[in-house]
């Protein structure tokens, strides 16, 4: 029996809610097969240890996950501490200090869900939006100067290497390759920003030769915002910057129903480090301790995480119970316009694990 070493760090708002849910799931999962199983160590990082500590995770923190097969993230927010510190001090410390570069964002609708759509069919909104994790816009590189002076300056510095460009269009060409539509859109801003985004398509046509099979074009994101709302599905993986896919796959999940739902990975694809899988949603404090939480977000989450563990058919079962219960109204969370709570749908997902665990040994 396999054993995988999961980390949690649930961090703050509602990731401490739908965290410990994801959990359950995993070992709902893990009690219905004899192949493997879950250890985990759960980490109390956030704001909470902010306030005890200085910072939002001890500096040698990194060295407890590297070990790790995979982490599960919940949300970095505090209504407290300034959004840039809890972002900075946490998630993006692991994604970059991690090497996760891409950061995979698969968007559908459940079936259940009303999208806002009025003429988009199910099967029109089936994407997956690759976003570079680690530079460009979130380089992190730029600085402040005469401050509170009325020559006070700024500067964030959008910073692209050759490197990083060429792996992420490289995982997105890949990814597309292996998806039944074989259709790749790269966006860029490239005849405004007139540098790093025209070495963005320079390096797309270099490795698009590389995949001949894959049919792939151009869009500009401003013209992808208008595309996603009226040809969705002229789209199928769509690869951006860091910030420019940040915008998508908002939109991305408003347009499937609800940001509740949508799930991330950030990968490290070469597996030297420990990918992180998290719901896209934030800590949303207007809920939190309230039990109100979507956790399908994280759920589907988990699905990835069990993918990228290779457990494929663990991974099916996930996504068909989440796709059992989200195609129930009663079993609707707040942001679905219902009022079932994590639990209900925590509970509701596990069970459907439990039986069609029952069913597929009773037809064994
Ligand atoms: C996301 C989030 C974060 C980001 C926030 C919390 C800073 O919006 O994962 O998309 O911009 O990266
Ligand atoms: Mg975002």
């Amino acid at each position: 029996m396999k054993t995988y070493q999961i980390a949690l760090v649930p961090g703050d708002g509602i990731g401490k809610e739908v965290v410990p849910a994801g959990r359950k799931v995993l070992e709902t999962l893990a009690h219905t097969t004899d192949s493997f199983q879950f250890e985990f160590e759960a980490f109390d990082w956030g704001g909470d240890y902010y306030r005890k500590h200085g910072l939002m995770m001890p500096a040698n923190g990194l060295d407890a996950l590297r070990g790790k097969d995979a982490i599960l993230f919940g949300s970095a927010g505090d209504p407290d501490i300034p959004d840039h510190i809890t972002l900075w001090g946490l998630r993006l410390k692991i994604c970059q200090g991690l090497d996760q570069y891409a950061n995979v964002r698969p968007t559908r609708i459940l079936p259940g869900i009303d999208g806002p759509l009025k003429r988009c069919r199910p099967e029109d909104l089936n994407w997956v939006i690759v976003r570079e994790n680690t530079e460009g816009e979130y380089s992190g590189v730029g600085g402040r100067m005469h401050q509170g002076h009325s020559i006070e300056v700024a500067t964030d510095l959008s910073l692209m290497t050759r490197a990083g460009v060429e792996r992420i269009l490289r995982y997105a060409f890949r990814l597309a390759q292996s998806r039944p539509r074989k259709l790749l859109t790269v966006i860029t801003k490239s005849n405004a920003q007139r540098h790093a985004m025209v070495m963005w398509d320079e390096i797309a046509a270099q490795i698009a030769a590389g995949f001949p099979d894959v049919t792939w074009d151009k869009e500009l994101v401003d013209a992808a915002t208008a595309r996603m709302v009226n040809r969705p599905a002229s789209l199928d993986t769509i690869v951006a910057t860091n910030l420019h896919a940040d915008i998508l796959s908002d939109l991305a999940a408003a347009l499937a129903g609800s940001l509740g739902i949508a799930p991330t990975a950030n990968i490290n694809p070469e597996r030297v480090y420990p990918s992180m899988f998290e719901p896209i949603h934030g800590s949303a404090f207007d809920i939190m301790g309230k039990g109100l939480a979507n956790p399908i977000g994280t759920f589907w989450s988990v699905v990835l995480l069990l993918e990228h563990l290779g457990e494929m058919a663990a991974a099916r079962r996930v996504m068909q119970a989440i796709e059992h219960v989200a195609a129930n109204p009663r079993l609707h969370t707040r942001d679905l316009g219902g009022n079932a709570t994590t639990n209900e749908v925590t509970e509701a997902v596990c069970a459907e694990i439990a039986a069609t665990t029952r069913n597929s040994l009773a037809q064994a």
